[in-house]
């Protein structure tokens, strides 16, 4: 059931939801990149319906969190909810909206049997490194390695 407080409402990430979060990443970016959007949310629709979400004010889209529930990746038999992008409008931050999203996205990846919820975070990137604190995210003993191709 999709939560509405005032005029706000929080609900699953829908095809049309494309210029919405269009609009979103540029106004943070400063980019125009309708297609690499275009292709995430046909990705996340698809694969997890009903994982990400997306917040409306007065009808229009504000925010929007991406990310599914998987099992078998790295070892890890178990399935787990994963965030893996989201954003919200400058003109809407400090509204607790971030933190409803994430709160959607828990309760379908507990409807979906996962226990725990992971993401990857620039740890450079203060801001979002403390959203994340704040909506619970502690240190895991996974960690992410890279080296340069
Ligand atoms: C980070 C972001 C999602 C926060 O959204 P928001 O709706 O303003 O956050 P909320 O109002 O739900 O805040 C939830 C909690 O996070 C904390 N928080 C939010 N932004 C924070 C920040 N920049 N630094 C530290 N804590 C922060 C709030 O204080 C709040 O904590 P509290 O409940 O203990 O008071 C938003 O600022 C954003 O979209 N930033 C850009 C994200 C980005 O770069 N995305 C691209 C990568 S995918």
């Amino acid at each position: 059931m999709p939560e509405v407080t005032a005029d706000v409402r929080i609900r699953p990430l829908d095809e049309l939801d494309l210029s919405g979060i269009v609009r979103i990443d540029e106004k943070i970016t400063g980019i125009y990149r309708p297609d690499i959007w275009e292709q995430r949310v046909m990705f996340y629709t698809r694969r997890d319906p009903g994982a990400s979400q997306v917040a409306e004010v007065a009808g229009n889209v504000v925010g929007f969190m991406l990310g599914d529930c998987r099992a078998g990746e790295f070892g890890l038999e178990e399935p787990s909810g994963w965030i893996e992008r989201f954003g919200i409008d400058p003109d809407h931050r400090g509204k607790d909206l971030g933190r409803k999203l994430f709160d959607a996205a828990c309760a379908h990846f507990r409807a979906e049997g996962a226990k725990s919820v992971r993401t990857l975070v620039d740890t450079n990137d203060t801001a979002v490194t403390g959203f994340l604190k704040a909506i619970g995210f502690g240190d895991s003993p996974l960690t992410a390695l890279e080296r340069q191709l």
